[in-house]
């Protein structure tokens, strides 16, 4: 454990951890789980929400969206569905981030992580300016890093398996973070399968042909693309129930912060 202790080191700064999942992935336990094991550490951690659809936070939030906008008048007021809804309540408070910034800062001295919470819906996150402006507004002020949490158990076809990649390959582009990868749901389905695959091209490769009808070019292609978004990330493979896997889960937050501190 190489971090500084609590509100003793001289410009210490805490890693802010961005978690993105898709519906069911199982993000919120995940965040729990996290939220739980930097308290086990005895490191102080901060958590924001910025789902402002979430029914119940398993964990208290530091700072919670809810508090700030109530997307179901926000619906009602602009006359929207639950994900204009959602966007539009993202958007709001994002106009306001700069006292959200106000609030880690005062805190940051003392803090080990930041734990951001993002909306269940994926894509009002990943593909939205204020996802966008909140990220870059982070990233540029503490060691940020992204956890891309997986459903292992829902990737175990090389179909749906190389989807979810290309999707974090997108999410990786687009924040141009260091990334980490967390398999989730492990006392369900190991992550081996998805280890072998990421590091045995020709054997994914096999695979994806025997279980899909798509052009062999295709499949190849893809997979070079894979290749490379591998090469610049780090995996681990969690519990979030069981609570396996989260020195490894750490020990690549800490890497993914170096690779920050080296390339920011
Ligand atoms: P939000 O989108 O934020 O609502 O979260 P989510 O739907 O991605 O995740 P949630 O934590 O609600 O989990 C979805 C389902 O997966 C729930 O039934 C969880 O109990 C289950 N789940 C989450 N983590 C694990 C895990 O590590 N193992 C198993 N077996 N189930 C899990």
């Amino acid at each position: 454990d190489s971090s500084p202790s609590a509100g003793q080191a001289e410009g210490h700064q805490p890693t802010v951890i961005i978690c993105i999942g898709m519906a069911g992935s199982g993000k919120t336990t995940f965040m729990q789980r996290i939220n739980s094991h930097i308290h086990t550490l005895k490191k102080p951690g901060y958590v924001v929400n910025l789902d402002p659809a979430v029914g119940q936070l398993p964990f208290g939030a530091n700072i919670d969206i809810r508090d700030t906008v109530n997307y179901k008048e926000v619906m009602k007021q602009y006359n929207l569905g639950p994900n204009g809804g959602i966007l539009t309540a993202l958007n709001l408070f994002t106009t306001k981030f700069d006292q959200v910034l106000n609030l880690i800062d005062k805190r940051a001295p003392t803090l080990d992580y930041v734990l951001l919470d993002t909306p269940g819906q994926i894509e009002i996150f990943t593909w939205s300016a204020s996802g966008a402006i909140i990220t870059d507004t982070l990233a540029a002020t503490y060691p940020t890093v992204v956890a891309y949490i997986i459903d292992t158990p829902r990737s175990t076809s090389p179909a749906t398996f190389m989807s979810n990649m290309l999707y974090a390959c997108s999410i990786l582009y687009k924040t141009k973070l260091p990334f980490v990868l967390v398999f989730n749901k492990t006392d369900v389905v190991s992550h081996e399968f998805a280890v072998e695959w990421m590091t045995d091209f020709e054997a994914f490769q096999a695979a994806l042909e025997e279980d899909t009808s798509y052009m062999g070019g295709l499949v190849s292609s893809m997979c070079l693309v894979l290749e490379e978004f591998y090469k610049g990330i780090r995996v681990a493979g969690v519990s979030a129930v069981t609570g396996a896997g989260m020195d490894e889960l750490f020990t690549a937050f800490d890497e993914a912060r170096k690779e920050y501190e080296t390339e920011y």
